[in-house]
């Protein structure tokens, strides 16, 4: 049976996205307890791997923006970033705020009953070992979990690697773009969702891509009224930045 008929959608409708949306450091443990105290029940972050391969949250390829340092991520080993500051960009309540592990974050999530979206962000060239290491991970850690993980990419090459090392985990396919034939690659990646650009979204779109089984969840959604419609509509979660605008008792 495909996962769009099989799985249960348990996830609140709205999601606290890079962890705690402009409150706190994009992707770091800060981030996600950010969007945990301010009532939101689901965070999403981006995970990709540094040189020496450990699975790491960071949405840029280079780390120029959020850390003190320069160049690209893929050519920096964990221990390299540990000794970066990846708060200070943010505000001076964040300094020295180091880079977060996958493993610290779903450790945190586990702990607070907090649902994940895990968005497979591979560096360029890495996305098979990216979807594949990711979706280990996640099957190892939320194994016994009550609050399984959705995990996402762009990458349609990191989501298929990812459907054969995890089958059972949930999958989204993230797209700006929602191309003629989205059914036939929700159905060859055996998704339960698409994730698409809130711009794209409209009554008709909705119902068309319910028709077909599955979920949609729009990003970036930054405004009260447009996250209203959405969710009238009948958008199945949100991601937004705005968390204390665009808040949980709105869904
Ligand atoms: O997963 C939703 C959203 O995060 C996708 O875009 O660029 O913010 O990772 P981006
Ligand atoms: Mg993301």
């Amino acid at each position: 049976m495909s996962a769009k008929n099989s799985f249960k959608w348990p996830y609140p409708r709205l999601i606290a996205h890079r962890g705690g949306g402009y409150l706190a450091p994009e992707n770091t443990l800060s981030a996600i307890r950010c969007g945990h105290a301010n009532g939101f029940g689901m965070v999403e972050f981006d995970v990709k791997l540094s040189q020496d391969n450990s699975l790491i949250l960071m949405h840029d390829d280079t780390i120029d923006r959020t850390s003190n340092g320069t160049g690209l991520a893929a050519t920096k080993t964990f221990n390299e970033l540990s000794a970066l500051d990846f708060g200070s960009w943010h505000s001076a309540r964040y300094a020295g705020e180091q880079i977060p592990t996958f493993l610290a974050v779903a450790r945190f999530a586990q702990e607070n009953r907090l649902f994940c979206n895990i968005e497979i962000k591979p560096c360029p060239e890495r996305e098979e070992e990216t979807g594949m290491l990711v979706a280990q991970a996640a099957q190892q850690w939320w194994r016994h979990s009550q609050f399984p993980p959705l995990l996402s990419s762009f990458s349609r090459k990191a989501l298929a690697c990812a459907q054969k090392t995890a089958p059972e985990l949930a999958r989204a396919w993230l797209n700006d773009d929602l191309p003629h034939n989205f059914i036939d690659i929700l159905e060859e990646l055996d998704c339960v969702a698409i994730n698409l650009k809130e711009s794209l979204l409209d009554q008709e779109k909705i119902n068309r891509i319910h028709q077909a089984g599955y979920k949609v969840c729009a990003w970036t959604v930054n405004d009260y009224q447009r996250a209203k419609q959405l969710l009238a509509w009948g958008c199945d979660a949100l991601f937004t930045d705005e968390l204390l605008r665009v808040t949980p008792d709105l869904a």
